[in-house]
């Protein structure tokens, strides 16, 4: 299969056109890099080419198979291809080795991997509210990443970190598009995601289109 996801001319508005006629082919190993400021529609597109919420317009094509109205069986099949980092954090009151033991189709060698380069054994007994904004979104990205899927959704996965962790986010984000389909928002341009993403998608100039 040449591609996991495919987004033919799709558009979505809210009180403004977000974008218009937007086509996208997401390569079954490769990085697609969405960026623009706030409010420029970068989590509704991720969101919409997750399938967590319709288009206005427009198809998506998910692992071969059009998507139409989705149903409750489908997003059972839907979580087995996709895994997703919330802009917020979106972790379970419950320890931080819960929340990373929960997820379905987790890799056990990702998972101890993870845990080594993103220092989370320290936090392992800490319940996930009492964690900073950083380690919240430092458990909520492992979270994401140690599941097997086709596809990996990471929404604005460098917010909220220090640094080191910023640097580390965009080496792993490069070595996962190098197995399987990443999409990644930032509200800025980021040189070493932009060299290795096969498309870059600029909400300003998608609304500017959308406009008309
Ligand atoms: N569910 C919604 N209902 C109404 N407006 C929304 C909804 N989701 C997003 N928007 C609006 O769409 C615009 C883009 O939001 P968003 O996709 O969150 O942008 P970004 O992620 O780039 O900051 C904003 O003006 C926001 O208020
Ligand atoms: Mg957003």
């Amino acid at each position: 299969m040449a591609s996991t996801l495919e987004a033919l001319n799709i558009s979505k508005s809210y009180r403004e056109p977000l974008f218009k006629n937007l086509t996208l082919k997401v390569p079954e190993r490769g990085l697609i890099f969405i960026k623009g400021p706030n409010g420029s529609g970068k989590s509704t597109l991720l969101r919409v080419l997750a399938l967590m919420e319709p288009p206005d317009e427009g198809e998506i094509v998910l692992m071969g198979e059009k998507v139409g109205d989705v149903t409750v069986k489908d997003y059972h099949k839907y979580a087995s291809y996709i895994s997703y980092s919330f802009q917020e954090p979106l972790l379970l009151p419950t320890s931080v080795e819960e929340n990373l033991r929960l997820p379905t189709k987790v890799s056990e060698q990702k998972l101890s991997e993870l845990i080594d380069r993103l220092n989370l054994k320290q936090l392992f007994g800490k319940k996930a509210s009492k964690l900073s904004g950083g380690e919240k979104k430092r458990v909520d990205i492992a979270r994401a990443i140690i599941r097997e899927t086709p596809l990996l959704f990471l929404d604005e996965p460098l917010s909220f970190l220090d640094p080191s962790y910023v640097e580390l986010v965009i080496e792993l984000i490069v070595e996962e598009s190098s197995r399987r389909s990443v999409l990644v928002t930032a509200t800025e341009a980021i040189p070493e995601l932009e060299g290795n993403a096969s498309q870059i998608v600029d909400m300003v100039e998608a609304r500017r289109s959308a406009k008309g």
